[in-house]
């Protein structure tokens, strides 16, 4: 298939390329600033700015089928109008080009749920992109384990760096991160299966773990003492987003929306995918003994470029 891959730069992005070339794809990226991006040379690369739909008349020009893995969280401020934007203008493009397929990226979280502003953008992304002119396929993953990504590095530096935390209650909520070989591997996967046009579907890896555990087992991995970690009730996400901020070298316009985002458990309710698309489930401990480098790694998903160190805002 002819594939256009937006948010090619980024954390997942930057991984989907090569393994959709693996799999026979020909595949172009979208991106804003084509000079410091550097695939191999048979992607084709077009520049484009998705808030500014005059430069992505060409961009969608014979494309069957393409991914949406953009989010503006980076730039800060109002991120949630800038995404309504974006997506909305794909959608144009990508219907007035007659696209049969599109495939989005998105974030776990019950829908019934009070949904933090970034998860809640994540959502209303989605349904932008729904009332596009071709088959939706929506995946939605909670963190995802992997060198780059925004929010294993908070986690890993939260690890090194501090012995004790005090945290809010959201410590005790479940989550279920996925390795980005895996959710690469779903990615690709969809697209040959027909049945998965139209629908939405969570992923998740094989452990269901609290974030304690979470930041538990990572420290083991990096062979640390674990912290001890004290949850407080009087102390809410919001406080906590100034002091991770502190602690960590993540943006504070990346961290703030993601630590806001652990009020709500992000768990896989329903494992419908497993029907259409095999993975075989990389455990916790392992995705993150390679994000630490000390795991094997595959080539068919390693990044084209080096890992952008501002890049993994999911
Ligand atoms: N990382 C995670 O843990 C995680 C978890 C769950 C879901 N997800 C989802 O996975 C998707 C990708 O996330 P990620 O972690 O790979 O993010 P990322 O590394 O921050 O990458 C975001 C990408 O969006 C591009 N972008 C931003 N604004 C744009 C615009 N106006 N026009 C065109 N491109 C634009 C960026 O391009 P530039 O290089 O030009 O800035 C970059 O390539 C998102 O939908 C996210 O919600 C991620």
């Amino acid at each position: 298939m002819h594939v256009l891959v937006t948010g090619a730069t980024g954390f997942v992005g930057g991984r989907l390329v090569p393994a959709l070339r693996a799999a026979g794809h020909t595949v172009r990226a979208l991106v804003r600033d084509a000079d410091p991006y550097d695939p191999a040379s048979d992607v084709e690369v077009v520049e484009g700015d998705l808030l500014e739909p005059e430069t992505l008349d060409s961009a969608f020009d014979g494309i069957e089928a393409a991914y949406y893995l953009v989010h503006s969280m980076r730039a800060g401020g109002d991120f949630e109008e800038r995404d309504r934007r974006a997506a909305t203008n794909f959608a144009d493009a990508a219907s007035a080009a007659g696209l049969e397929r599109v495939v989005y990226l998105g974030g776990l979280g019950e829908d019934l749920d009070d949904l933090s502003p970034h998860l809640r953008s994540r959502r209303e992304v989605e349904t932008v992109l729904s009332g596009g002119d071709y088959d939706l396929t929506t995946l939605r993953a909670a963190v995802i384990v992997g060198d780059g990504s925004a929010s294993f590095r908070m986690v890993r530096q939260l690890v090194k760096r501090l012995p004790v935390m005090v945290t809010p209650r959201w410590v005790a909520n479940e989550c279920q991160p996925i390795a980005i070989d895996d959710v690469v591997a779903y990615l690709v996967g969809v697209l040959d299966a027909p049945a998965t046009a139209g629908e939405t579907y969570g992923i998740g890896g094989p452990d269901v773990l609290t974030y304690r555990e979470m930041l538990v087992r990572t420290a083991r991995a990096m062979g640390r003492r674990p912290p001890k970690v004290v949850s407080v009730p009087v102390l809410t996400p919001q406080l906590s987003s100034y002091w991770v901020g502190f602690v960590t070298d993540v943006p504070a316009s990346v961290a703030r929306p993601l630590i806001l985002g652990l009020r709500n458990p992000v768990v896989v309710t329903d494992d419908a995918i497993r029907d259409h698309v095999h993975v075989e489930l990389t455990p916790f401990d392992d995705a993150v003994a390679k994000a630490l480098g000390t795991g094997a790694a595959t080539d068919a998903t390693a990044p084209a470029s080096p890992p952008n160190p501002e890049a993994g805002s999911g």
